[in-house]
């Protein structure tokens, strides 16, 4: 599809446009399809811890979406998988724009888990209801190939496409999923920004920086406020060097409970100890 495919690892982005253009052909652009077993682990942890509730009390099987799940369902699998321990009639819809890829996917569906071709329309196809909303759509590494100016109308269209108390978590790490950075969005738009890491690999928190969505890896530079959320959080680390001492889980945590004296720090010890941070996306959204 899509002439402007950028599908050779090349570092090329997309090109052409997040609007629908017309017809059925789905809003977005083939990217690279990169991604491994077991990536997003961390983001599916955070998404059963914070949005299993919701999923919990839907009156009917939950629908969930894995966007742009890449060359292999690996991800939508495991999604399957950890959304299940939550409520175990989940259904997962995996999306790709690029129809090979939906091709490929196939010999994986099974009870609950479909594969379709889409984009971030978001249609719903065979797994309900085309007028189904879904409770959580989570695009991972689908952006980032896309230039920032075009992240708020894709945020638009995924966000139009949610339950009332659905999530939308949009995010980004490296190659085998040590390193994260994720925005969780609802219905009305951005709410939190969450960086999550292995802790034991980890030089400074600023060191998450190379992995921020693209709403905000440009701007971190002086003067915007995810520039001095990352450096706060680094002179924190700095300055909780000693707790190194009785390992880098009580250093991380330290320099979570000191940061959060003068930032929107969400989440709870239970999370933090995950090596995770998450903090309102009031504070730390582009100027
Ligand atoms: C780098 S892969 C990410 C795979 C997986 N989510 C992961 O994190 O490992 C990005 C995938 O997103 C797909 N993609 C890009 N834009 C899309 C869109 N608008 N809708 C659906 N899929 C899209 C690409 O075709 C590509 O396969």
């Amino acid at each position: 599809m899509a002439g402007g495919a950028a599908a050779d690892g090349s570092g090329g982005g997309a090109r052409g446009g997040t609007r629908p253009r017309g017809g059925d052909r789905p809003s977005g652009t083939v990217t690279r399809g990169t991604t491994h077993r077991n990536r997003l682990r961390r983001m599916d942890r955070w998404i059963v811890a914070e949005h299993g509730a919701v999923l919990r009390r839907s009156p009917r099987p939950p629908l969930a979406v894995d966007l742009g799940y890449g060359a292999a369902p690996w991800t939508a699998v495991e999604l399957a998988r950890r959304l299940r321990a939550a409520r175990p009639d989940v259904r997962l819809l995996g999306l790709e724009i690029d129809p090979g890829r939906v091709a490929a996917a196939l010999p994986f569906a099974g009870e609950g888990l479909t594969f379709g071709r889409g984009g971030f329309e978001v249609p719903i196809g065979e797994a309900g209801d085309p007028d189904e909303r879904p409770l959580l759509i989570r695009a991972a590494n689908v952006l980032r190939q896309y230039p920032e100016e075009e992240v708020p109308a894709a945020w638009r269209l995924m966000c139009g496409r949610l339950a009332p108390d659905g999530l939308l978590v949009e995010g980004t790490c490296d190659e085998i999923g040590r390193r994260h950075a994720w925005v969780a969005l609802g219905p009305e738009g951005p709410r939190t920004l969450t960086l999550a890491t292995r802790l034991a690999d980890l030089g400074t928190p600023g060191d998450l920086a190379e992995r921020l969505p693209k709403a905000l890896i440009h701007r971190n530079v002086p003067g915007e406020p995810v520039h001095a959320w990352l450096r706060d959080l680094d002179r924190a680390w700095a300055a909780a060097a000693p707790f190194g001492a009785l390992g880098a889980r009580q250093r991380w945590l330290r320099t979570v409970r000191s940061v959060a004296a003068d930032w929107p720090v969400r989440g709870g010890h239970a999370r933090h100890r995950q090596g995770e941070v998450t903090v309102d996306w009031s504070a730390v959204a582009p100027r």
